[in-house]
């Protein structure tokens, strides 16, 4: 049975040297795939369950965060409260806005933007109220580490997963990875049809994917001044066939390539230290 959080918890895997990171996830499966890599002690806060670890050497805290802006903001929030994470990575899938960028593809957020804020004409389109604030800018040092894992395992992909039906299924079993760094979207609707993403690619040129967190989470994190980075794994073009084969891609193809590139991120780090 999880504990139940209590007051009275000491934040014992926490220490004022080593930073305590909060890995985040809006879907089991990718949960699931960090978690079998740990030996971690369940959590309980309110609905959600946080597991606590130490990562080769590292406190981490994983949690579901589940789907949607407000479950990832209230994640975020505890997380830093109660579990004192000071530092938030979160790892996912989304939809491409971006010609180049495909399925399979990763792109790691440099910004965020929530692309359905809009409490204009009080305020322009897209900003978050009373903060003059529309982009969210991941922190530079842990969006580098991000990337520089994700590279490493966009050269081992070849003999690790290419394998895998789904690869072949999508077509992607000979190409390498496509790694993208820029402008992510995030919003409480799944782009499933060409109408809603042409929409979006026109009010937001630059934006290269989409999905349902990160910016939420971002604005949490700039709210108590708390580094964050994120990466997403390219599951669908956000058009009338983006439900398509999305729980099978997650399960066989984005939830372990993404725990595979937390990993090296975890690894690059114990390494560094
Ligand atoms: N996450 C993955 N694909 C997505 C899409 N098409 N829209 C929103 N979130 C997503």
């Amino acid at each position: 049975m999880p504990k139940r959080w209590s007051k009275k918890w000491s934040g014992q895997l926490s220490n004022s040297d080593t930073p305590t990171l909060a890995l985040m996830s809006a879907m089991q499966e990718e949960l699931s795939c960090i978690l079998e890599r740990l030996q971690a002690t369940p959590v309980q806060v309110g609905s959600r369950t946080y597991w606590q670890a130490q990562w080769m050497g590292q406190p981490v805290v994983a949690v579901l965060s589940r789907i949607g802006k407000v479950a990832a903001a209230t994640t975020a929030s505890c997380l830093i409260e109660h579990f004192g994470a000071t530092q938030l990575v979160f790892s996912g899938v989304a939809g491409s806005l971006d010609d180049r960028v495909q399925v399979g593809d990763v792109v790691i957020a440099s910004e965020l933007m929530q692309h359905d804020m809009d409490a204009s004409p009080l305020f322009p389109k897209y900003q978050i109220p009373l903060t003059q604030k529309s982009l969210f800018t991941t922190n530079e040092l842990l969006t580098q580490e991000l990337k520089s894992a994700a590279v490493q395992c966009q050269q081992e992909i070849g003999s690790n997963m290419q394998t895998q039906g789904m690869w072949d299924l999508l077509g992607l079993a000979n190409k390498k990875i496509g790694l993208h760094e820029g402008l992510i979207l995030s919003g409480d609707q799944f782009i499933s049809s060409a109408k809603k993403s042409e929409a979006l690619k026109l009010s937001l040129p630059q934006a290269l994917a989409v999905e349902m967190e990160c910016a939420a989470v971002a604005q949490v994190c700039d709210d108590y001044g708390v580094p964050f980075a994120a990466f997403r794994i390219i599951s669908d073009k956000a058009n009338d066939t983006a439900h398509l084969d999305f729980e099978k891609f997650i399960q066989t193809v984005a939830a372990p390539f993404g725990a595979h590139v937390i990993e090296a991120f975890i690894s690059n780090r114990a390494g560094s230290r």
